[in-house]
């Protein structure tokens, strides 16, 4: 690694090397000046897993990588944003933000859900906020209203000429692509056809049904931790009889290993877990029916595909789950969870009754990953790279961290 000159009078902030891995500890000043692009920054993720060591500590807390991550990572990527059955009205629409970049999600009185940057065409005030369902939508600055299509029809006081035209001034889309109901966006009008992206995770997915799976919870956490540290923890099966031994872990599995690491087309890291009963529930509850399509290894087991960069889904015998990362900042992440079951469970008499266990299963579970994950921001804040190993249950850590390299090494 080559560091730059600097001044005499931060000598003291030079970069030292750390241990014969190609790690170096960084001062928080010295590392604003670090090429973070560089690929010899990450020489030790690129070794074979048993020698690997994981990104360094910055990577988890510098506001410079983070910035690096949303241009190269966020701003390019198929961002999942939601479910088409969370807006199931003409009218209906949410706003979300991708790492600070604001859009508004719609579902259009013509029928069509669109996306589009949430800024106003006259001086960029946003021109909705939270969710719920409207007519149109006025911007709450001077009052330009724009139908739920998009297009411009009233500007109040200011009539239209030939400098101001309403159909020149309607709201800037966002690109929209959706497999089924799961709605997914990106920044980037170059980027791959979502499918694509996707690769075969919705052909490994569709003995579940995916088409007729309903959103009915979504439900959030601010938490104090990397959004990438999420992601491996929830890619990372030896955590599970320390961080939920009163709860996930009394659900047993098949063999010390616990999960299978697994290769596939398109932008995802997956692994398939054995085990009995549904993996929605705590252990010894009753819940909904087994998904009648299932068949073979599906039936005694959870298929769990993360698309990068930031969804970790779990589909199990009678239901599915997505943890949606959103980072807020270099130390932030909200943490959503979303609750799926077939569309002929939601049907039922009882469907509320029953499913309230499976949300009272994740609300245990989730908050105890939190902790986890928010325990190790606060080591990672070390100034020597103290995270050296990954071991044989962490294989999928080590591949999503050499994603992340792939990306932020890449123009
Ligand atoms: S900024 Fe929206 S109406 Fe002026
Ligand atoms: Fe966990």
């Amino acid at each position: 690694m080559q560091l730059a000159k600097l001044p005499p009078c931060i000598d003291d902030f030079r970069a030292v090397p750390h241990s014969d891995q190609g790690c170096f500890a960084v001062s928080h000043f010295a590392r604003a000046i670090l090429d973070m692009s560089d690929p010899a920054q990450y020489a030790g993720v690129r070794r074979p897993v048993e020698q690997a060591t994981p990104l360094p500590n910055w990577c988890y807390n510098s506001a410079e990588f983070y910035a690096l991550e949303v241009e190269r990572i966020f701003k390019k990527a198929w961002n999942y944003v939601g479910h088409a059955s969370n807006l199931p009205n003409p009218g209906d629409y949410f706003t979300h933000e991708i790492t600070g970049l604001p859009i508004v999600l719609v579902h259009g009185h013509d029928g069509v859900i669109r996306a589009f940057h949430n800024a106003c065409r006259h001086r960029g005030a946003p021109i909705a906020s939270g969710a719920g369902n409207c007519r149109h939508f006025a911007c709450p600055y001077h009052s330009w209203t724009y139908a739920t299509t998009g297009t411009l029809f009233a500007t109040p006081l200011i009539d239209e000429d030939e400098n101001l035209r309403h159909a020149d001034l309607s709201l800037l889309p966002v690109r929209l692509e959706r497999w089924h109901g799961f709605l997914f966006v990106t920044f980037d009008n170059d980027a791959m056809p979502l499918m694509e992206w996707l690769g075969d995770l919705p052909e490994n997915c569709a003995v579940y049904g995916p088409e007729n799976m309903v959103c009915t919870r979504r439900v959030s956490w601010d938490v104090a931790a990397n959004w990438k540290l999420h992601f491996e923890n929830f890619n990372d099966s030896l955590h599970i009889p320390f961080i939920h031994g009163g709860t996930l872990n009394r659900q047993k599995v098949s063999g010390r290993k616990r999960s299978t690491h697994e290769e596939m087309r398109g932008q995802c890291i997956t692994h398939f877990t054995a085990h009995e009963g549904s993996r929605g529930l705590m252990n010894g509850q009753t819940g909904f029916d087994t998904i009648p399509t299932l068949s073979g290894r599906y039936l005694n087991g959870t298929y769990y595909p993360c698309i990068l960069p930031g969804t970790m889904m779990g589909w199990t015998i009678d239901c599915m789950w997505i943890f949606e990362l959103h980072p807020t900042g270099p130390e932030s992440v909200r943490v959503v969870g979303a609750s799926f079951f077939p569309e002929a469970a939601t049907n039922r008499n009882d469907f509320e009754e029953v499913a309230e266990r499976y949300y009272q299963r994740m609300d245990a579970i989730l908050p105890e990953d939190n902790v986890a994950v928010e325990m190790q921001q606060a080591g990672l804040r070390v100034p020597v790279q103290a995270a050296a190993k990954f071991t044989h249950m962490e294989t999928l850590c080590h591949a999503f961290d050499n994603w992340i390299v792939d990306q932020v090494t890449t123009a």
